[in-house]
């Protein structure tokens, strides 16, 4: 039976559903910065690659800001496994992250058959990481405890409500 309690509350309930915590924020300023920062490399690299060798000291720097907020996001991640319960921003991240220090060191070294396809490859990921954490609700997943675990008696309940 539907309640005049019960249509008052639906709307409020289902709004925040959608609200993103602070730590969701946090996530998404950190990873949007992220993307700023790698979005520099190519054009300095290829500024470089142009003949002015300057540049190759802007991509430097840009490689340390990029590693750096990479970091950075690892810990916003880590915090938004611990209060969200959410685990997949970790986890991408830890992959982006990796990528980004291998990537460091192939650009150092010089090695540019590595440095070039994954630096596109990095870029590619975080841009679809950007997209994923701007996309879905950040919010705090119930604890496993009091999440519905379907019975075999519920078919027959709604039966039971159908008759
Ligand atoms: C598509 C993206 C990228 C392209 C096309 C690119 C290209 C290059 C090129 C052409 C060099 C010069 C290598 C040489 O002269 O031997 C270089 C160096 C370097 N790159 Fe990248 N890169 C990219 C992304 C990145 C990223 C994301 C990082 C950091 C995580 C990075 C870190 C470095 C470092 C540390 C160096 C050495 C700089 C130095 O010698 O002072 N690169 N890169």
């Amino acid at each position: 039976m539907v309640t005049a309690a019960d249509s008052v509350a639906t709307p409020a309930r289902s709004e925040a559903a959608h609200r993103t915590t602070l730590a969701g924020w946090i996530l998404r300023a950190v990873v949007s910065a992220h993307v700023v920062a790698i979005v520099g490399q190519p054009v300095f690299a290829g500024v470089y690659l142009s003949g002015d060798y300057d540049s190759l000291g802007w991509h430097a720097a840009g490689a340390n800001a990029v590693t750096s907020i990479g970091y950075l996001q690892v810990i916003a991640a880590i915090i938004v496994w611990i209060r969200l319960r959410q685990v997949w921003p970790f986890v991408t991240t830890l992959g982006v992250v990796a990528a980004e220090t291998v990537q460091y060191f192939a650009g150092l070294a010089g090695a540019l058959w590595l440095h070039i396809p994954l630096g596109v490859m990095t870029i590619v990921a975080l841009v679809v990481q950007f997209i994923d954490v701007w996309r879905r609700p950040l919010q705090r997943r119930p604890h496993p405890s009091q999440e519905r675990v379907p019975t075999a008696e519920q078919p027959e309940r709604k039966e039971a409500d159908d008759a």
